[in-house]
């Protein structure tokens, strides 16, 4: 059985009280559910949030990592750097980070094992653009971007990773993928991945993000190769992000 496990994303939200706020209501609301729950903060919260879940079950996160272990590369961050801070998860190859800082599949899967030489566990996102779906290209663009990370680590590597199906046009834009959309691609997934381990792929939690809120939750999560989430905007919220959680 696989545990489920639903992440926020805050993306480049809030200020330091806010953060803080955030997670209390959060840890507040977490009952008895038996998923796991983390939030991904901005690197600066880090400390703060940090101090706050320390004696919680939510989980604390950041939202990228740099590509090489250290050195003269301005405005990075490090796998050991986040490690400090007992970051159990970092997003590496989100969409925003795709599109908007030039992130390739091979920096993305050089981030990805960064995080992974600090044992902090990689939540690789991946996903097609509405064009790349509309020229059926889904599959072959989610292929180049897993086999970008198994040809540098190894397919061994998958086994401490978390994979996140984000169709970039269900991001903020209020359009979600349907049960079935997300399903469809989240089987296919694991199927390219039980192709190479079978074990690997059984395990393989993968989330599904992209306009995920209170009111698709339960459907979204109640597809069989979907294992929880990560949500952004409904995140920021500490009831609506609960309403997602208590939904698995
Ligand atoms: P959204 O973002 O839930 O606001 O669509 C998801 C994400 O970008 O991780």
């Amino acid at each position: 059985m696989r545990q489920s496990l639903v992440v926020g994303n805050w993306k480049m939200n809030g200020t330091r009280a806010s953060a803080e706020l955030l997670a209390k209501g959060i840890i507040t609301g977490l009952g008895s559910n038996d998923a796991a729950i983390a939030v991904c903060v901005p690197y600066v919260f880090l400390g703060n949030v940090g101090e706050i879940v320390k004696n919680s079950r939510l989980e604390l996160g950041a939202q990228n990592v740099g590509d090489k272990p250290s050195g003269a590369f301005t405005g990075e961050i490090s796998g050991a750097m986040l490690s400090e801070f007992n970051c159990k998860y970092v997003l590496v190859g989100h969409s925003e980070r795709r599109t908007y800082y030039g992130d390739t599949n091979e920096s993305v899967a050089a981030r990805f094992s960064q995080a992974q030489a600090h044992n902090i566990i990689p939540v690789l996102c991946v996903g097609e653009t509405l064009e790349q779906r509309e020229k059926d290209q889904t599959f072959a663009v989610i292929n180049e971007q897993l086999d970008a990370v198994i040809n540098l680590t190894g397919i061994s590597a998958l086994s401490k990773s978390v994979i996140a199906y984000e169709p970039v046009w269900a991001i903020g834009t209020g359009k979600t993928a349907s049960d079935e959309q997300a399903q469809e691609v989240h089987q296919y997934i694991r199927r390219y991945i039980a192709v190479k381990d079978q074990a690997i792929a059984d395990k393989l939690q993968i989330l599904y993000g992209g306009s995920a809120k209170p009111e698709n939750a339960k459907g979204l999560f109640a597809m069989p190769d979907i294992d929880g989430g990560l949500i952004g905007g409904a995140s920021l919220d500490a009831e609506s992000f609960l309403k997602i959680y208590h939904s698995i």
